[in-house]
């Protein structure tokens, strides 16, 4: 308990203090690295997130609150809590890239990502392009046939969303090349890579 108010700071008493006041510690703290006394720093100010806490969470447009641990990965906070099941848990260190998301506009794996990191940043899912007007890109999919099993094909969706943001007018070789973090199973990728280029001549609007 004595411990846990020296954390806390509540005995009004903390880390700090006893490094400010110690000889010795004007030793240790000659000996600390920058980001240990960093840390120190962080968490006598109480910026350390140790527990769950709630933080708000930009998705699809809308601001959801979500009740977070410091491990927890932007996947686990849309899925089991926003009910957003499009990214996929495939790969907990993200190289099949079933789990992409837009953060910020940008692809990224939503398995890799601390849902902390995400506060404060506008994210989008897979759920962003479908509806009653999906974008052009799902719709492509659908024509030219880029799906079996579907596991891997939200992550490819959102992958040749933002790829094609960033390149409108890319070529076949492009594509392939800006999607070659995401993985398929089934072997769609030629159906995929038709599709995307379906969308670059300007079909499937
Ligand atoms: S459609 Fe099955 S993994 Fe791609």
């Amino acid at each position: 308990m004595k411990d846990q108010e020296h954390q806390n700071g509540k005995s009004g008493f903390n880390r700090r203090d006893f490094l400010r006041g110690s000889g010795a510690a004007a030793a240790a703290t000659a000996l600390a690295t920058a980001p240990q006394l960093a840390f120190a720093q962080a968490a006598d100010d109480k910026k350390v997130v140790r527990d769950q806490t709630t933080i708000t969470l930009n998705v699809n447009g809308g601001d959801h609150k979500v009740i977070v641990e410091p491990r927890t990965t932007l996947l686990e906070a849309i899925r089991y809590q926003l009910k957003l099941t499009g990214a996929k848990p495939v790969s907990p260190d993200g190289v099949a890239g079933a789990a992409t998301v837009l953060v910020d506009g940008k692809a990224m794996n939503a398995d890799t990502l601390l849902a902390l990191e995400c506060a404060g940043k506008k994210v989008r899912t897979v759920e962003s392009l479908g509806g009653e007007k999906p974008d052009a890109v799902p719709a492509a999919f659908v024509h030219n046939d880029a799906q079996q099993c579907g596991f891997c094909t939200p992550g490819f969706v959102v992958a040749v969303r933002a790829f094609l943001n960033a390149h409108p007018q890319a070529t076949e070789a492009e594509i392939r090349h800006g999607l070659n973090g995401n993985i398929c199973r089934c072997g769609t990728y030629a159906n995929v890579i038709q599709a995307a280029m379906e969308v670059v001549k300007g079909g499937s609007k």
